[in-house]
C-alpha cells in the first residue's frame, strides 16, 4: 500500500479562501476588523519563523496581525501589563504570547493573565478545560486543527481504534479528549506504557497521532496495514531535512493515508489560530 499524502498545507490554504476570507468580510461590513497581536520575547529562531506564517495566514484571510517584540530582558511584571493593555483594549480580539518564553518568567502565570475571550492559542485553563465542547469556545489549535484534517479528508472518527502518543498539556491530552466526544476509542501511550501496551495497541490502531517530540520514534513495522497517521513532530535532521516523529518511508508504505513534515499538520494549527481570532472577533460583535 502507498499511503495517499493528506496535505495540511492545501487544506489550511482551502479554508482561507472559502471560509475564513468570507467570514472576515462579513465582518468587515459590520465595521469591524478582526486583530491578533503576537508578542514575542526574545529572539528564538524557531519562534521567528513561526510567527512569519501566523503573519501569512492572518494577511491572506483578511485579519490585521501586530508582532510586539521584547528584549529577552523582560521582566514577567512587564510581560503582565503588556498583557493586561492587550486585555482592556477593545480593538484587539487574540492576543497569544509566543513560546518559549525566556527563563525566570512564569509560563503558566503568564498564559492564564490572558482574558480568555482573547486566549486565541486556547492555552489558558479555562479554555483547556472544556474539551468537550470544543465546538462552543476558543479550543487548543494543534488539537482542533487535527479534527479539522481528519474531517476534511473524511476519515471517520466514531467507533474507531485512536491511538494518542504523548500526553502533553497542548496536544496529547486535549486531541484524546476531543476524539473521545466524537465517539472513538482512544488509548493515550506514554513514556510510562509498557512495551506491550505499546506494541499491542499500535498493531490495533485506526488512527494514530503522534506527539511525543522524537525523531522517527514509529516504524511502519509496527503498525497493521490502512492505518491513517498524524504526525505531529517536527525536527531538523543532520542532512538538513525536516521530519517529524514518524519514520515517513516505512509508514508511508503501510498506511492508508498519513500527513507529511513540512506541510502537515503544522499549517492546520496556524489557520485554526485565525480562525479563532475570527471566532473572537465574531463573539464580540454577536448581536
Ligand atoms: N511555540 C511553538 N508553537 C506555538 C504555538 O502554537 N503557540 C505559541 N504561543 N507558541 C508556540
Amino acid at each position: 500500500m502507498t499511503a495517499e499524502i493528506i496535505s495540511g498545507k492545501d487544506i489550511a490554504q482551502q479554508i482561507i479562501n472559502d471560509e475564513l476570507q468570507p467570514r472576515v468580510e462579513l465582518l468587515n461590513k459590520k465595521g469591524v476588523q478582526p486583530k491578533l497581536v503576537v508578542i514575542f520575547v526574545g529572539d528564538n529562531p524557531a519562534s521567528q519563523s513561526y510567527i512569519r506564517q501566523k503573519e501569512k495566514f492572518a494577511t491572506q484571510s483578511g485579519v490585521f496581525s501586530e508582532v510586539r517584540r521584547f528584549p529577552d530582558t523582560m521582566t514577567e511584571a512587564e510581560l503582565l501589563a503588556e498583557i493586561d493593555d492587550i486585555n482592556n483594549d477593545d480593538s484587539i480580539h487574540g492576543v497569544i504570547v509566543q513560546l518559549p518564553l525566556p527563563d525566570g518568567i512564569d509560563v503558566n502565570r503568564v498564559i492564564n493573565a490572558i482574558s480568555p475571550t482573547k486566549d486565541v492559542d486556547g492555552f489558558t485553563d479555562s479554555n483547556n478545560e472544556n474539551l468537550d465542547i470544543h465546538e462552543a469556545f476558543l479550543a487548543p489549535c494543534t488539537p482542533k486543527g487535527i479534527i479539522t484534517l481528519l474531517d476534511k479528508t473524511r476519515v471517520t472518527i466514531k467507533d474507531q481504534k485512536v491511538v494518542v502518543m504523548g500526553r502533553s498539556r497542548i496536544v496529547g491530552r486535549p486531541v484524546a479528549e476531543m476524539l473521545k466526544f466524537r465517539g472513538a476509542n482512544v488509548t493515550i501511550l506514554h513514556s510510562k506504557s509498557t512495551n506491550t501496551e505499546k506494541s499491542s495497541a499500535l498493531k490495533k490502531a485506526d488512527i494514530l497521532i503522534v506527539a511525543v517530540g522524537k525523531q522517527e520514534l514509529v516504524h511502519g513495522e509496527e503498525l497493521s496495514p490502512g492505518v491513517v497517521i498524524i504526525d505531529v513532530g517536527i525536527h531538523r535532521k543532520e542532512d538538513g531535512k525536516l521530519c517529524g516523529d514518524v519514520h515517513f518511508d516505512s509508514c508511508s508504505s503501510i498506511a492508508s493515508k498519513i500527513t507529511p513534515v513540512p506541510g502537515g499538520v503544522g499549517p492546520m494549527t496556524v489557520v485554526t489560530l485565525i480562525s479563532n481570532t475570527i471566532k473572537a472577533a465574531e463573539e464580540k460583535n454577536k448581536v
